[in-house]
């Protein structure tokens, strides 16, 4: 529904250009969720501590309930649907299915995101490098061992494509 404070948000998400009527005073993780109907994104905290709304913007990883979505306008976004290329699960998602990394899920987008990061600019952090880079993300359910496990075996996965 258009009201005064709706606007018409643009953006590339995912790779495809899409708009979306959005309400000026939201955040964007829930313009994604609300305007956009991407629910890879998730409702947590809303005060940056949980990263449970991670994803990208411009190639830069953030927290989306700290962005206004109308900041967002014009942006290039991925979410953790459009992680993956040519339907395959990418090399941090894989090993994530792998290492049992995940339960709930609800975490899952941030750890992702997280560890891609780390990996992009290390391609083999030692545990502690992979714990500092994930703090900012919150598990609820895995104890985060087998998320750190996830995380080594997609630098190894990483390594070896490399390699090949
Ligand atoms: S919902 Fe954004 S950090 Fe928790
Ligand atoms: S798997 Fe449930 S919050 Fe992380």
């Amino acid at each position: 529904m258009t009201t005064p404070q709706t606007f018409t948000m643009s953006v590339v998400l995912n790779g495809e250009r899409r708009c979306a009527p959005v309400d000026r005073r939201m955040v964007l993780v829930e313009a994604l969720r609300e305007g956009f109907g991407v629910t890879g994104p998730k409702v947590g905290c809303m005060t940056g501590d949980c990263g449970a709304c991670t994803v990208k913007v411009d190639g830069k990883v953030v927290k989306s309930c700290m962005e206004l979505a109308q900041a967002a306008d014009g942006s290039e976004i991925t979410t953790i649907e459009g992680m993956g290329e040519d339907g395959r699960l990418s090399l941090v998602q894989q090993a994530f299915c792998d290492h049992y990394g995940f339960q709930c899920g609800y975490c899952l987008s941030g750890m992702l995101f997280a560890a891609e990061d780390l990996l992009d600019g290390d391609d083999d952090p030692t545990d502690d490098e992979i714990r500092y880079a994930i703090q900012g993300n919150l598990c609820r359910c895995t104890g985060y061992q087998n998320i750190v496990r996830a995380i080594r075996g997609a630098a190894e996965a990483r390594r070896a494509e490399t390699a090949s």
